[in-house]
């Protein structure tokens, strides 16, 4: 066996996999600050201001990355217990896409559908129980319930978020980010039957070029962690681990999962997502295989978090093991791979195939 793996062209011959830069899609984080704000748990990432936004942009497009994902942190003046500001056509979020699309035109920018950097609750959906009834939705409820001890799971006995509510809200959502200049929207919220309906009204209002990339396989993992700090979605105390298990995928299952992505394209995805990325490489493999449809990785801040605490210490060499996880995504099947590394993992490939 060895013969095949005794020089660096012989290795390069028979190489089956590989990271390229048209593989990456960087999340960004945005503010309503001017100034950009570092996030403690994810070194290197920031959440930005519109001039480091479009910064960061250019240097996507440099570096030759195909699209950016925005992720807004909402001032919490602008949260309610329904995630209101979510439809409004004027939001952050939207402000920022018109910004890099009048820009970076041929930039694809991904926008997540769901409410969770709306709500005050940081639940993905209007919820009911658990100190909140049906009609405080409908205005801003000055004083939320405590949530720092949900039931679990949080759907019995507890609060719950409500689905059909819920998807009438993301479907408003998903109009606005359409409308704002999105090319890509991924749906996170898990909510059943949103993709269909979310499909049906982008074509009814004529944007049929609207792309939905699905987070068809998202787990209640607990390494959403410093994504939840980075958007302020942890405002009354979600617990990090288990508070979205009423709703997210059991990290238990994965048979699962393949349900969850047969309903998704059945209802129009065009892609879909598993995550997070590197604990759950079983089930983009399986997606893979059972699926004639692009799968995408999403490795989570949580793993960022591990590999740069982990570098910071010495413990491990960032640039390898970056590559190394990145790489595995593509191994077990993903077309694509979300990563917080994208532009420093784009540098690095292009600094190795020049070299
Ligand atoms: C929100 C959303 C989350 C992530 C992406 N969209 C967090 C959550 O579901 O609580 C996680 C991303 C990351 O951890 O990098 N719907």
């Amino acid at each position: 066996m060895r013969r095949n793996r005794l020089a660096a062209w012989r290795r390069d011959l028979v190489r089956e996999n590989w990271v390229a830069v048209g593989d990456l899609i960087w999340p960004l984080f945005v503010h309503a600050e001017a100034k950009d704000a570092a996030i403690a748990a994810m070194p290197g990432v920031a959440r930005l201001g519109e001039a480091g936004l479009l910064r960061g942009c250019e240097r996507a497009v440099e570096l030759g990355i195909p699209a950016v994902a925005l992720f807004p942190a909402v001032a919490a003046g602008l949260k309610d217990a329904r995630g209101s500001e979510a439809v409004n056509p004027d939001n952050l979020v939207c402000r920022s896409v018109r910004a890099v699309k009048s820009r970076f035109p041929d930039l694809g920018v991904i926008c997540d559908v769901a409410l969770d950097p709306y709500t005050v609750h940081g639940q993905d959906g209007i919820v009911a129980g658990g100190g909140f009834s049906k009609s405080e939705n409908s205005s801003n409820s000055p004083n939320p319930p405590d949530l720092s001890n949900p039931p679990n799971p949080p759907c019995q006995g507890g609060f719950r978020v409500l689905n059909d509510e819920t998807v009438e809200v993301l479907v408003e959502q998903s109009l606005v980010l359409a409308a704002a200049g999105a090319d890509v929207l991924a749906p996170s919220d898990m909510m059943d039957g949103r993709v269909g309906r979310i499909r049906a009204a982008l074509e009814a209002a004529g944007h049929t070029d609207v792309g939905i990339m699905a987070y068809a396989a998202k787990y209640a993992s607990a390494f959403y962690g410093p994504f939840r700090d980075a958007v302020g979605a942890t405002a009354t105390g979600i617990s990090r681990a288990g508070g979205k298990a009423g709703y997210q995928l059991d990290p238990a299952n994965s048979d699962e999962a393949l349900r969850e992505v047969a309903l998704d394209i059945a209802e129009g995805a065009d892609s879909v997502i598993v995550k997070p990325g590197l604990p759950y490489l079983d089930i983009v493999r399986r997606v893979a295989e059972a699926f004639a449809v692009p799968v995408f990785a999403y490795q989570v801040s949580g793993e960022y978090a591990m590999l740069q605490a982990a570098a910071q210490n010495g413990w491990l060499e960032l640039r390898p093991a970056m590559l190394e996880s990145l790489l595995a995504c593509k191994r077990a099947g993903a077309a694509g791979i979300w990563t917080y590394f994208a532009p420093v993992a784009a540098a690095a490939l292009r600094a190795d195939s020049a070299g």
